[in-house]
């Protein structure tokens, strides 16, 4: 009997599908864990449970809690070093540049006027992002110096994470972007996400449909994966002129409305490598 520590916030459409999984193996006992609902002890484990799977929707919560169990011992998926990479896309890009994966150009600011030399620098387009969020919010496609000017003024007096400026070069993509998945190192599938918007991201609308997953973008994904640490990661890409460019890697991923587009049982898939980890 292995014993499951599933690690929520809220039961969306993914955690319902694990869950549902995750009943139909009789090896498997699940222990919810509600990251709102309780107080965590540091010096104690918090569930007697053999392997965690962190389906937070917060970032810092899943952060807190992963590195609690993983204190006490206990594995977690993804691991909070994983975790921790994927969650600030600064350390994503600076992981990526390192390891020569092709990746947008991002420059980092830290102050009103030197973030408006970094858009200048850049040139426009371009694009301002927090560095910590998801579903395609608070991203300001920059179109001008003086768009520029008004939109880092608008962010500094968002708070303090919002003085952390993060310029990324703009990429001309062809309508979507691509979304792939991958368990361990190894790509299982993948989606187009196309939008009449420059944000793609299928909580603004974007359309999922099935992208094959050729030699090369099979290449890259695995490259990417294993320079965050490997795990249950999706992978943002764009087609740029000279090729694939990886935007971001996603660790607590949405995948509803790519199980039937791709023919992959993803959270089957999910449910096989947890348990594979925890027998390790
Ligand atoms: N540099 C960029 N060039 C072109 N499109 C972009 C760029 N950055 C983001 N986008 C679009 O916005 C979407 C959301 O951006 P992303 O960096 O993935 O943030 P989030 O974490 O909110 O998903 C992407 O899927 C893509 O469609
Ligand atoms: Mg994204």
């Amino acid at each position: 009997m292995i014993r499951v520590g599933f690690l929520y916030s809220r039961l969306r459409v993914e955690e319902k599908l694990l869950l549902k999984e995750f009943e139909a193996r009789p090896e498997i006992e699940v222990v919810r864990i509600n990251d709102g609902k309780q107080y965590f002890d540091i010096s104690k484990l918090p569930a007697d449970v053999d392997v965690v799977l962190e389906r937070s929707i917060s970032n810092s919560r899943g952060l807190y809690v992963s590195r609690i169990f993983e204190s006490h011992g206990i594995p977690v998926l993804n691991p909070s070093a994983v975790a921790e990479k994927c969650g600030d896309k600064y350390i994503t890009s600076q992981i990526l540049e390192q390891k020569n994966i092709p990746t947008p150009r991002v420059l980092m600011a830290f102050d009103l006027d030197a973030a408006l030399s970094a858009t200048d620098a850049m040139g426009y387009p371009c694009v301002l992002k927090p560095v910590v969020g998801s579903w395609g919010r608070l991203l300001a496609r920059v179109e001008s110096h003086e768009m520029a000017e008004a939109v880092i003024e608008h962010k500094a007096s968002l708070g303090v994470s919002h003085k952390v400026f993060y310029v990324q070069e703009y990429i001309n993509k062809p309508g979507r972007d691509i979304r792939a998945f991958v368990i361990g190192e190894e790509p299982i599938a993948a989606i187009y996400r196309s939008s009449e918007n420059w944000i793609t991201n299928t909580a603004r609308g974007g359309v999922a449909t099935n992208c094959p997953l050729t030699p090369e973008l099979d290449e890259i994904c695995r490259q990417t994966a294993r320079a965050m640490g490997g795990g249950l990661l999706a992978i943002d890409l764009f087609e740029a002129k000279e090729g694939f460019t990886v935007n971001e890697v996603n660790h607590t991923m949405e995948f509803r409305n790519s199980i039937e587009t791709t023919g992959v049982d993803i959270p089957a898939r999910m449910v096989d490598f947890v348990i594979k980890e925890a027998r390790k």
